[in-house]
């Protein structure tokens, strides 16, 4: 299995390129099984997740090819209704297959994902919303089926936001009979990327980005063609990469408008941050003082910056308080960072990091893609080597990571 070592105190400086967004990504590519046709997707990061979702919908029948970043998919060859154990469980964003499958082929067998290191993550609210719509659902051997001879408009409102819940119906409203109103929807910039290429495909949506959104169901949907969005996740780890080894990185081809919340961040623990179109240029401080960090739905402070951020407070003067209020066990990078030094301690669901450690290199693993990040953030400014294990995780959504950061001037390497 491939590692990736870091030697840490080097200063980062330079331009770093940011890729497609893997999370809006995967929700759209999965539209394409909405019409029958070829549909065109630029800006496609290589990441493995990215890999899952192709070979889900090769599974499924349609025909994709991949050219660099940019992916074909047909969705005229879709005829196979289940999505098996095996694809699912390497990806859980799987389940979006759901509601585009009862929507076209009025059936679905999907696997249910499970839990994952940061929580038990249900999908109940995507099953109440499809049965609102029309569906039956039955849970049976571990899989959730779902039929529908055409799914209905629906009011259909959410317990609490979700991003991948809020894009399943939306794949199954588009072709619904009526009108859907989903309320108290994510309002992440995700959800806003797919509603953008399911109206490109002809679809009804309005009020994405809002928390309802109406969408008024057609009889058919033609091909897309659609760019990915930069991924503000990517964009915010070398943020706070720069940030951490006081160095001085512009951010390229980003959107700042999806980062408020963390540059917000970062400018209050003392870094100088200029926006400049699709640029972003970041000046570490001397001194990085402590903030708190309380993570949110969209546009709050995303839970998928967290721990990357506690990299940067167990370095910085004082005591911050980083409280996860999405995912129930999102702290699992704790412990791999006290062996780096970082003096953190949980208790429920708030962390209380006391800055000012000088970390140290250590042999350290993590089960999540965050959790993996936050690592190799920790190697960057860590005296000594660190070693980073289980880079799978890392390539689930980081492209080139290690190429990117040692453009920018840290010693990194991957040993396959
Ligand atoms: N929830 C429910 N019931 C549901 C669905 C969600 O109770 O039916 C709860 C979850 O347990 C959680 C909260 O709602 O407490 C929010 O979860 P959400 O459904 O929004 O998460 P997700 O859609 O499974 C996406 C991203 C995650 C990101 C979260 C939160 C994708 C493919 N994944 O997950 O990304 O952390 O939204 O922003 O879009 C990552 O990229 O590393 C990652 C984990």
């Amino acid at each position: 299995m491939d590692k990736i070592i870091v030697e840490g105190g080097r200063l980062l400086t330079g331009d770093v390129h940011i890729g497609g967004a893997k999370n809006a990504a995967l929700p759209i590519l999965v539209s394409a099984l909405l019409a029958d046709g070829p549909s065109t997707y630029d800006n496609v990061p290589g990441l493995q997740d990215i890999i899952s979702v192709v070979n889900l919908l090769t599974h499924l029948g349609v025909e994709v090819r991949r050219e660099g970043n940019r992916v074909t998919i047909d969705g005229a060859g879709l005829s196979n209704h289940e999505a098996p154990y095996d694809l699912v469980r390497k990806m859980r964003a799987s389940i979006l297959v759901l509601g585009p499958l009862t929507a076209r082929l009025k059936k679905a067998r999907v696997s249910l994902p499970g839990g994952c290191a940061i929580g038990a993550r249900p999908i109940n609210l995507h099953l109440k919303g499809l049965a609102q719509m029309g569906a039956k659902i039955d849970l049976q051997h571990g899989y959730v089926e779902a039929s529908a001879d055409r799914l209905r408009g629906a009011e259909i409102y959410f317990d609490t936001p979700t991003v991948t819940g809020t894009e399943n119906l939306m794949m199954a409203a588009v072709l619904a009979d009526g009108v859907t109103v989903l309320r108290n929807v994510a309002r992440e910039p995700e959800v806003v990327a797919l509603a953008d290429a399911l109206n490109s495909m002809g679809s009804q949506a309005a009020g994405a980005g809002t928390s309802v959104l109406t969408i008024t169901g057609v009889e058919a949907l033609r091909p897309a063609q659609v760019s990915i969005i930069p991924d503000r996740i990517e964009a915010g780890t070398f943020l706070v990469a720069a940030a951490l080894t006081r160095g001085d990185v512009t951010i390229c081809d980003c959107d700042p408008a999806h980062l408020v919340a963390t540059i917000d961040k970062l400018r209050m623990v003392g870094a100088d941050v200029q926006i400049n179109g699709n640029r972003v240029r970041i000046q570490g401080p001397d001194r990085i003082n402590s903030v708190d960090i309380k993570t949110q739905p969209y546009p709050g402070f995303p839970t998928d910056m967290q721990a990357q951020f506690m990299v940067l407070m167990s370095v910085a003067c004082g005591l911050s308080v980083i409280s996860e209020t999405i995912f129930e066990n999102r702290f699992i990078h704790v412990s791999e960072l006290r062996r780096l030094g970082a003096d953190v301690r949980v208790s429920g669901n708030a962390a209380v990091v006391r800055g000012c450690a000088k970390l140290s290199g250590a042999p350290v693993m993590a089960t999540d893609l965050r959790a993996s990040a936050s690592l190799i953030l920790a190697g960057l400014v860590a005296e000594g080597t660190t070693e980073v294990n289980r880079v799978y995780h890392l390539d689930r959504g980081y492209e080139a990571i290690e190429e990117k950061f040692s453009g920018l001037g840290a010693a990194i390497r991957r040993i396959r």
